[in-house]
């Protein structure tokens, strides 16, 4: 089994994991879910985390072969598209996107909105593979999250996004438009049967009861520990799921980060002052709790 080398980046802000993984004899790597940092009472944007993911390509003598998304994020925006200027490199992202673009082109009646995924480099099917280096990557599309989220395994590792979080952390939420948590259990059921020892590396952490920040677990860990999986039936996953997901209220950047990043994580064009602005429908999410 391959055993590529990982290092994980949280971002405080944002509870968002941001990975490298690197094949250790070429040196070759990819990017997984790398975060533009934003600040919504300023507006301010910034490129602290992407350019600490290229300090630590650069420091570790790596070459970037890929930028990858697992799903279009609701929480923060995509760095892809500052990332593949830096480098070139190209990105990716599952196919299914295209889906998840048409019902947000509808939010935000955008009907300029191309909805054909062609602001990727590549558009992964399920059963995908690709190369980093030496390693062979595998795309397993783990929808329940979001309809188009995908899992990428390299070797022992696995990039499972917000299917499951770390064992004391249960699993993500499903219900944004176009989730599920009948699927969301599907997509967690075919990731634990990935073998025991396999590394699972989560998309989100945070740090619950205050505990330092974590992201890796094993399909073992999540079985015996995780409360949403260990001993569960798919039935009461689902009524778990959905009864917890009923009292959350929308991500605070759920309708600023859509438009971002289902263009690539593009931020829009400049009007003709030179500014950028975001674009926020209102009333568009009926029956959202209201946060606090
Ligand atoms: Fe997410």
């Amino acid at each position: 089994m391959q055993q590529p080398e990982v290092a994980g980046f949280h971002d405080a802000r944002t509870g968002s994991i941001q990975y490298v993984v690197a094949c250790p004899k070429t040196r070759r790597c990819a990017i997984i879910d790398p975060v533009l940092d934003f600040d919504e009472k300023s507006g301010s944007t910034a490129t602290t985390n992407a350019d600490r993911l290229l300090e630590h390509i650069a420091s570790h003598d790596l070459t970037l072969e890929w930028i990858l998304d697992t799903h279009p994020h609701a929480d923060h925006f995509s760095a892809a598209s500052y990332l593949k200027a830096r480098t070139g490199a190209p990105t990716a992202i599952g196919e299914h996107v295209v889906q998840v673009q048409r019902i947000w082109k509808d939010i935000y009646n955008w009907p300029d909105l191309a909805c054909d995924g062609s602001q990727w480099d590549r558009l992964f099917s399920d059963g995908d593979t690709f190369r980093i280096g030496d390693l062979e990557a595998h795309v397993m599309h783990s929808p329940g999250h979001t309809l188009a989220s995908i899992s990428y395994i390299v070797g022992d590792a696995a990039f499972i996004h917000d299917t499951l979080f770390m064992p004391d952390s249960g699993s993500a939420r499903a219900d944004f438009p176009g989730g599920s948590a009948d699927s969301l259990w599907a997509s967690i059921e075919r990731i634990l049967t990935l073998p025991d020892q396999t590394r699972l590396f989560t998309g989100h952490d945070y740090m619950p009861g205050g505990r330092e920040a974590l992201w890796e677990s094993t399909v073992a860990e999540q079985r015996r520990d995780n409360p949403h999986v260990a001993g569960r039936s798919r039935a009461e996953f689902v009524e778990i799921r959905q009864a917890r997901d009923r009292t959350l209220p929308m991500p605070k950047l759920i309708l600023h980060a859509l438009q971002v990043n289902i263009r690539g994580g593009a931020l829009p064009e400049p009007e003709t002052d030179g500014r950028r602005y975001l674009k926020i429908p209102l009333d568009a999410l009926p029956g959202s709790v209201w946060g606090r």
